[in-house]
């Protein structure tokens, strides 16, 4: 087990359907460390570097128009095996395949518009974390109480 850092995201639409407080709760129930969180608007450059490797994806255009079309908020979580533990609270990407019980299962009304993303890899949670947070944005209150 190692304590990891996972950037997540609330995708736009949520706050207006009332679920925000539903999807922190599900981390939360998981005892994982709600480290930094802000609500943004995020640019067409921001998501661009965001979502690079899906550049050439005939989806790229509406996922960027989606993702762009209003607020979002946007976390860094921490627990052990947090990256792995969040994926698996999300779901499945595809609508069709996202279990009932997790969060895309459960709110997912598109593909598209699939309600949250989190970081799939270590290496794609350092990148996503510095695309949107300053280190002094980012706390570390549970190093605090296990000392
Ligand atoms: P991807 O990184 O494959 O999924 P995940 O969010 O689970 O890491 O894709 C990024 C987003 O792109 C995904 O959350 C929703 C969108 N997307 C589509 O619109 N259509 C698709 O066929 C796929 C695979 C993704
Ligand atoms: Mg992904």
């Amino acid at each position: 087990m190692s304590y990891q850092r996972s950037f997540v995201m609330v995708k736009p639409g949520i706050f207006r359907r009332k679920i925000v407080g539903e999807i922190i709760s599900r981390m939360e129930k998981k005892r994982l460390d709600i480290l930094a969180m802000k609500m943004i608007k995020i640019s067409p450059k921001l998501a661009q570097h965001h979502y690079h490797e899906h550049v050439d994806k005939s989806f790229f255009k509406n996922l960027l128009s989606y993702i762009c079309s209003g607020e979002v908020l946007v976390m860094v979580v921490g627990g052990e095996n947090a990256i792995t533990q969040i994926r698996s609270l999300c779901g499945a990407t595809k609508v069709e395949d996202a279990a009932a019980g997790s969060i895309r299962g459960d709110y997912a009304v598109s593909t598209t518009e699939n309600v949250i993303h989190a970081s799939d890899s270590p290496e794609s949670a350092m990148r996503e974390i510095d695309l949107f947070f300053r280190k002094e944005e980012i706390f570390a209150y549970n190093m605090d109480i296990s000392q």
